[in-house]
C-alpha cells in the first residue's frame, strides 16, 4: 500500500493512506487531456496526494449495455500515477447511464407520493430492481477486474452518497423484495400484524400479498409500518452497497469505502452501515445561512468518528468556498476552509478532501467552489488550497495521523429512534429529536467538552457521563443497558420525550415512560405541550440551584430558568426534585429530578432549556459526573486534543480561533506549535482571530 517513492516530488511529502489523504473528486472526463497533465502538476503543487475518481463515469465506461471503453482510465491511471497521485477508484453506479433507463423502465425510482423518477439528471434506480443490481454488478466487475492490482489504485469508493438523493423507492420491485424482508423478520403473518398494531383501523393482513408498500393513504399511514420500511430501505440500498464490494473484494485488496452523509441523509443507519467499510468517509458542506456553521460540522465529526468506532476516518467532500445548491451560496472567509478541515483534523480524520479539484464549466454545479476554482492558480482558493496541502503534511510528518480523540461525554444517537419520531400525529410538532441533539451539542462544543456518539445499546462504562437528547424509541435492551451504566457508577441526563415508545412504535403496558421509570425514579401521568410561543419558568432546588448561583450567566437570576414547548405531568417516586415549575400547564410540578441509582445517578429534564439555562442545567450535571468545562474561554474558541496511540505520551492539541478577537490559550505542557509559519510555542500562545494552532503537548 505504500507509494512508491520514485514517483515522490518531494521527499518531506508523505503519500498514501499512511499520512494524512488530502484530494478531491477529479472528473477529468469533462476535459481534453491536456488539462490532465496541468491538474497533475498543479496537484502535486498543492500538496494533494490522492483524487476520487470515475464517480460519474459510467456513460464512458460502458457505452452501450456490455461494451465497455477503458482506454481512457488507462491513461488517466498511469498519469496520476507517474505524478505520485495515488486514486480512489469509484464505480459509478449513482449514475446510470441513458441506455439503463431505455432498456429497463421498471428500474425507475417511484416516490411515496406515486410520481416516477426521470434520468437526465443522477441518482440511482430503485435498490431493489434486479436490473439494476444485475447491471450495477457487471461495471464494478469490470473495474476490478481491469483495476483491482492497478499501482495507484488506493481504496475504492462504492457509489456516491449511498441514501441521497434516493433512499426510498416504492416501484414493484421494492413492493416484493419488502414482502421477502417482512417474512425474514417476522416468519409469521400473525408477527407482522402484532408488531404492527393492525387491529387498530382495522388493517389486519391474512395474506402476504395483501401488503402494500407504504405509499400515501387517505390519512396517517400506520407509523409501525413506516418504520419498518424506513429499515427495509435502509437494507435494501446497503444491499446495494454489500454487493459491489464483495465484488472488488474478489479482485483486489485494497480497502472499500462508500461516502457516508452522517449528519445530513438520515436514511441510512450508519451504525449498521459503518461496520461494512474498511475505511469510513464522510461528505459535509457548511449550512451558509447559519453564521456559526462549524458547530455543526463539528458534530457531523463527532458522529463520523464515533461509527467508526474511534479509528481514523476521511472527510472525503466539503468545500473549498460556496457550493452552488443553496439559496444564498456565501463563499467561505479567508481561512475559513483551513479552520474547517483543521477541525475535521482535530476531531479524528486522517483525510481531508473536497468537491471538486477542478471546477465545472458546464452542468448543474457550475457555480460549485473547487480547489482549482474557474479563476485558476492566482486566485485566494487556490492560494489557501497549497498552504492546506502544506499544513496537513507539517501533521502528518508530526504522527497526528493515527492518533486517537478521547471523549469523556457521549450523546445518544439512534437513526431508527429518529425515524419514529419523525412520523405524523405526535403531541408536539416543536418536540424535534434533531432540535434537541444540536442544542445539547453546543452547549457542550462552547464548553469544549469533547463528545462522542452512541447508541444506547452499546458498552457506556468508559463514559463519565452519557446524555439522551431525544431517545423517544428505545428498546428493551437499550434501556436495560442505560441502567446497568447507571447502577455501575455513570452519571446520565434524559431529556423529555426520551423511552416513549419501543422498537415497534408502541407505547409500553403501563406508561408513557415506562422504559425508563426506575432508572428515572419517576412515573409520566401525561405529555403537557404547550401552545407556540409560550413559555414558563422554573424554579432550581438543591445541586442544580448550587450550579445556578455558581454561574457566571447573568441571565440566571434567584435560580430562575426559562423552558418551553414542553412539560410533564411528573410523578415522582423516588427521585429529588431540582426544579418545580412556578407556572405553565402544572404549576409546583417537578419538572427537573435526580435519581440516585445503584452508584450512579440519572437526571430528568422535562422541559426544553436553551442558552444559559441549558448551560446552568448542564453545569449542575458536570460537576455531578466531574466533567470539566472550559468557560474561560470565548465560546467560539474551539479546542480539541488527540492523542498519540504509541508510548510518546504526545498529545495533539487543535487551538481553532473562530472569533475576531486574539485568545491566549496556557498550558504548561506545549512542546512545539506544529503549523507552518507559526511561532515555537511556549507555555502561552495566542492564537490570532481566524488561525488554527495544533500544538504537541505531553500528558
Ligand atoms: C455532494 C455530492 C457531490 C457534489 C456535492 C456538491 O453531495 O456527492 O457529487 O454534488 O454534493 O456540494
Amino acid at each position: 500500500m505504500r507509494f512508491d517513492p520514485r514517483f515522490c516530488p518531494n521527499a518531506t511529502r508523505v503519500l498514501g493512506l499512511d499520512a494524512i489523504t488530502y484530494g478531491g473528486d477529479y472528473n477529468p472526463e469533462q476535459w481534453p487531456r491536456e488539462i490532465w497533465h496541468e491538474d497533475v502538476e498543479l496537484m502535486v503543487r498543492a500538496g494533494v496526494n490522492m483524487v476520487s475518481v470515475g464517480i460519474w463515469s459510467w456513460a464512458k465506461l460502458e457505452p452501450r449495455e456490455g461494451e465497455f471503453d477503458f482506454e481512457w482510465l488507462d491513461y488517466l491511471l498511469d498519469l496520476l500515477h507517474k505524478g505520485g497521485i495515488r486514486v480512489d477508484l469509484a464505480t459509478p453506479t449513482a449514475a446510470p447511464p441513458a441506455w439503463f433507463y431505455k432498456n429497463y423502465p421498471q428500474a425507475r425510482v417511484v416516490t411515496r407520493d406515486g410520481t416516477v423518477l426521470t434520468n437526465a439528471s443522477r441518482g440511482m434506480a430503485a435498490p431493489s430492481s434486479p436490473d439494476y443490481q444485475r447491471a450495477c454488478a457487471n461495471v464494478t466487475r469490470a473495474l476490478a477486474q481491469r483495476y483491482g492490482n492497478h499501482p495507484a489504485v488506493a481504496m475504492w469508493h462504492v457509489h456516491n452518497e449511498y441514501g441521497a438523493p434516493v433512499s426510498d423507492s416504492y416501484d414493484n420491485a421494492s413492493r416484493d423484495a419488502w414482502r421477502i424482508w417482512l417474512a425474514q423478520r417476522y416468519l409469521t403473518l400473525d408477527g407482522v400484524n402484532e408488531a404492527w398494531g393492525t387491529s387498530f383501523w382495522g388493517q389486519t393482513y391474512y395474506e402476504w400479498d395483501e401488503i402494500p408498500v407504504p405509499a400515501i393513504s387517505a390519512t396517517v399511514t400506520n407509523p409501525s409500518m413506516r418504520l419498518d420500511y424506513a429499515r427495509f430501505s435502509s437494507d435494501a440500498v446497503l444491499g446495494c452497497y454489500l454487493q459491489e464490494r464483495d465484488i472488488i473484494k474478489e479482485h483486489s485488496a485494497a480497502p472499500v469505502t462508500t461516502n457516508f452523509m452522517a449528519l445530513n441523509c438520515p436514511s441510512m443507519d450508519l451504525w449498521a452501515w459503518a461496520q461494512e467499510v474498511d475505511i469510513v468517509s464522510n461528505d459535509y458542506y457548511l449550512e451558509a445561512a447559519d453564521p456559526r456553521g462549524h458547530i455543526k460540522l463539528a458534530l457531523d465529526s463527532d458522529l463520523t468518528r464515533s461509527i467508526a468506532r474511534g479509528k481514523p476516518w476521511i472527510l472525503l467532500e466539503h468545500s473549498t468556498s460556496g457550493v452552488n445548491w443553496q439559496d444564498r451560496n456565501v463563499a467561505k472567509k479567508p481561512k475559513e476552509m483551513a479552520r474547517n478541515s483543521l477541525s475535521s483534523v482535530a476531531r479524528g480524520a486522517d483525510g481531508i478532501m473536497f468537491f471538486q479539484w477542478r471546477a465545472a464549466r458546464f452542468g448543474a454545479e457550475k457555480f460549485h467552489s473547487a480547489m482549482l476554482p474557474h479563476a485558476g492558480v492566482r486566485s485566494r482558493v487556490f492560494r489557501e488550497v497549497c498552504d492546506l496541502g502544506a499544513a496537513l503534511g507539517e501533521l502528518s510528518q508530526a504522527g497526528v495521523a493515527g492518533s486517537s480523540v478521547p471523549a469523556e461525554v457521549a450523546l445518544l444517537w439512534d437513526w431508527e429512534s429518529f425515524w419514529a419520531q419523525d412520523l405524523e400525529w405526535r403531541p408536539s410538532i416543536d418536540a424535534q429529536h434533531r432540535e434537541r441533539t444540536l442544542a445539547f451539542y453546543t452547549q457542550l462544543w462552547e464548553d469544549k467538552v469533547t463528545v462522542d456518539f452512541a447508541y444506547p445499546e452499546q458498552d457506556l462504562s468508559a463514559y463519565k457521563l452519557v446524555i439522551a437528547p431525544a431517545s423517544y424509541l428505545l428498546t428493551d435492551a437499550g434501556a436495560a443497558n442505560l441502567a446497568d451504566y447507571v447502577r455501575g457508577g455513570g452519571k446520565l441526563a434524559v431529556s423529555f420525550f426520551s423511552g416513549v415508545v419501543n422498537e415497534n412504535d408502541t407505547v409500553r403496558h403501563g406508561g408513557l415512560g415506562a422504559a425508563l421509570e426506575d432508572v428515572l425514579g419517576l412515573r409520566i401521568d401525561e405529555f403537557l405541550p404547550l401552545r407556540s410561543g409560550d413559555s414558563y419558568t422554573l424554579l432550581a432546588e438543591g445541586k442544580l440551584a448550587d450550579a445556578c448561583v455558581a454561574s457566571v450567566d447573568a441571565r440566571i437570576v434567584g435560580g430562575k430558568l426559562r423552558g418551553d414547548v414542553w412539560a410533564d405531568d411528573l410523578d415522582v417516586q423516588t427521585a429529588e426534585i431540582m426544579a418545580r415549575y412556578l407556572d405553565g400547564p402544572k404549576p409546583d410540578g417537578a419538572a427537573i429530578t435526580r435519581n440516585l441509582l445503584g452508584q450512579g445517578a440519572a437526571w430528568y429534564v422535562s422541559s426544553r432549556l436553551v442558552g444559559a439555562d441549558l448551560a446552568a442545567f448542564l453545569d449542575a450535571v458536570y460537576l455531578d459526573a466531574g466533567v470539566s468545562p472550559r468557560r474561560d474561554l470565548p465560546a467560539d474558541f474551539e479546542i480539541v486534543t488527540r492523542a498519540s496511540r504509541d508510548e510518546s505520551g504526545d498529545r495533539f492539541t487543535f487551538l481553532i480561533n473562530h472569533t475576531e478577537q486574539v485568545v491566549d490559550y496556557v498550558s504548561g505542557t506545549i512542546v512545539e506549535n506544529l503549523i507552518p509559519g507559526g511561532e515555537q510555542a511556549s507555555a502561552a500562545v495566542a492564537v490570532p482571530p481566524g488561525e488554527v494552532w495544533v500544538v504537541r503537548e505531553h500528558a
